[in-house]
């Protein structure tokens, strides 16, 4: 497998992306930013996608790859909650491949963390199943079985108690209903004691922005499974990402 890759982590607010050493799980050199256009339709996001990439001076031998806040089904995806409609039905790779013209390993967010914290963080050398869930705007969700990743479990999108569950116990909703860390985090005891009842995992990630601030909410959780930080915070998406592109490129 090559040794550096490149991720592009698109976002709701902004849209991230590096070259990534897969020996370390680091970063090489600077990560860009760009803020995510308004309406973020597939075509504004692919050229921001192009910028980030002219911008990394990315050539055309290094596996690129893109985690978007939504499943990606055989390349396609099928619904989105968080970015414009229009994404329904596009093929992710398809539209790359015309603005880029590139082609590029797609997959979603909360997978390329889940897969990042797997082979450089949390979750690195645990047997059995592992669930990352990312907490942010909405709530993304990993199942990785002795290292290998489940696709497309949108395990935020349970249905629990009458609610879609990223709408109750999402760190976006924390903020925009001014929950207290103890409200917020009686949603989340709600949420991982159903998610934990439906799978028995080994091991629970908790990734996002707001793991940084973990000490403020996991003690508060009472689970059998062990549930800790991520340890890629911020980067997990984008290191995600270049790795399973590199994975892909070696096969
Ligand atoms: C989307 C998932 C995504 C998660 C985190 C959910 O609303 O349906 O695909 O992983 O948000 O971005």
């Amino acid at each position: 497998m090559t040794s550096v890759a490149c991720g592009i982590d698109i976002g709701g607010s902004g849209i991230k992306g590096a070259r990534v050493d897969l020996d370390t799980g680091e970063f090489i050199g600077d990560r860009i930013r760009i803020v995510t256009p308004q309406p973020s339709t597939p075509q504004a996001v692919a050229e921001v996608c192009k910028q980030v990439l002219d911008g990394l001076g990315i050539s055309d031998n290094v596996p690129v790859g893109i985690a978007l806040p939504a499943p990606i089904v055989h390349g396609k995806v099928p619904f989105m909650a968080n970015l414009d409609e229009s994404w329904v039905g596009v093929d992710l790779n398809e539209l790359m491949q015309d603005r880029l013209g590139r082609s590029v390993t797609a997959l979603n967010d909360a997978d390329a963390a889940g897969m990042a914290e797997v082979a450089f963080g949390a979750a690195k050398g645990v047997k059995g199943t592992v669930i990352v869930t990312t907490l942010g705007t909405g709530i993304g969700s990993a199942i990785i079985v002795d290292g290998n990743l489940v696709p497309n479990t949108e395990l935020g999108h349970l249905e629990i108690d009458g609610y879609d569950a990223e709408k109750r116990a999402s760190s976006g909703q924390k903020e925009l209903q001014d929950l207290s860390w103890k409200k917020w985090a009686k949603r989340l005891q709600r949420y991982y004691s159903h998610v934990e009842m439906l799978f028995s995992p080994d091991l629970f990630v908790v990734g996002g922005g707001v793991s940084k601030k973990h000490e403020k909410f996991l003690p508060r959780l009472t689970l059998k499974t062990p549930i800790v930080p991520a340890q890629l915070l911020n980067t997990a998406g984008i290191v995600g990402a270049a790795y399973q592109a590199a994975r892909r490129q070696s096969e």
